[in-house]
């Protein structure tokens, strides 16, 4: 089912998780806070790659790709999701309606993308969408940034644990970040048990706090 959030853009109601895809308080707002200012806004590298956990609504990727064009900063985007979002659902999001229309098929050619192909969208931005269940996945590249984006740690715990923090932080380059949306306790004690260093950050709309989770030694 879609809802419209409080910023006018709409997220997906999922009766499984019995929650929603982004904050209610605003889905852009939230996704441009957590994901773009305080993650990738935070590389000044001219070549990232970024690995996202919970594809979902296309959203992330979708403002993502945005960013690309506009500080010409080249992105390898590598996603997993395991419950596909059906196409029906994404052809009424409103999300390009907020930005230039240059970039109102770009949503669409992100969902269009084959699972588990790499694709070149632009100059700037590949993508390849596993289907899969993260907590089976390996991973095939090293990662600079990656979009910690799964349901919350009350309906799906085992997404947030050491185990998968550690195989996660395995995966990372020297020097990169991940960030998340939530700062609950004990996803910070198992985030330092995999040796992150925590930074708590304020958090979008009404949440008090988000984490960027740091592998290595930079500001
Ligand atoms: C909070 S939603 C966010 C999705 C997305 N980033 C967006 O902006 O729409 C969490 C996503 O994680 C996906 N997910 C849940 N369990 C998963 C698993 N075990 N492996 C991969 N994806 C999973 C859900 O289907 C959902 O799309």
């Amino acid at each position: 089912m879609i809802k419209k959030t409080n910023d006018g853009s709409e997220t997906i109601y999922s009766q499984e998780f019995n929650q929603t895809y982004h904050s209610e308080t605003g889905a852009i707002d939230e996704s441009l806070h957590v994901f773009i200012k305080n993650g990738f806004n935070y590389f000044h590298q001219k070549e990232i790659t970024i690995f996202e956990v919970g594809f979902g609504t296309g959203l992330n990727a979708f403002l993502t790709f945005i960013e690309t064009e506009k500080q010409k900063i080249k992105v390898n985007y590598i996603t997993v999701e395991k419950y596909p979002v059906e196409p029906k659902f994404i052809s009424k999001l409103n999300y390009h309606t907020f930005f230039d229309e240059k970039y109102h098929k770009i949503f669409e050619q992100i969902h269009s993308v084959e699972w588990g192909r790499t694709v070149i969208l632009s100059d700037f931005f590949s993508i390849k969408k596993e289907k899969a269940d993260f907590l089976n996945y390996n991973f095939e590249n090293k990662i600079d940034l990656v979009y910690f984006d799964a349901f919350s740690f009350d309906s799906q715990p085992e997404m947030w644990s050491a185990d998968i923090f550690t195989k996660i932080f395995n995966a990372m380059n020297n020097n990169s970040a991940l960030v998340t949306y939530s700062a609950k306790g004990i996803i910070k004690q198992n985030m330092r048990t995999a040796d992150f260093q925590i930074k708590r950050l304020k958090g979008a709309g009404n949440k008090w706090h988000m984490i960027r989770a740091k592998k290595g030694r930079f500001s």
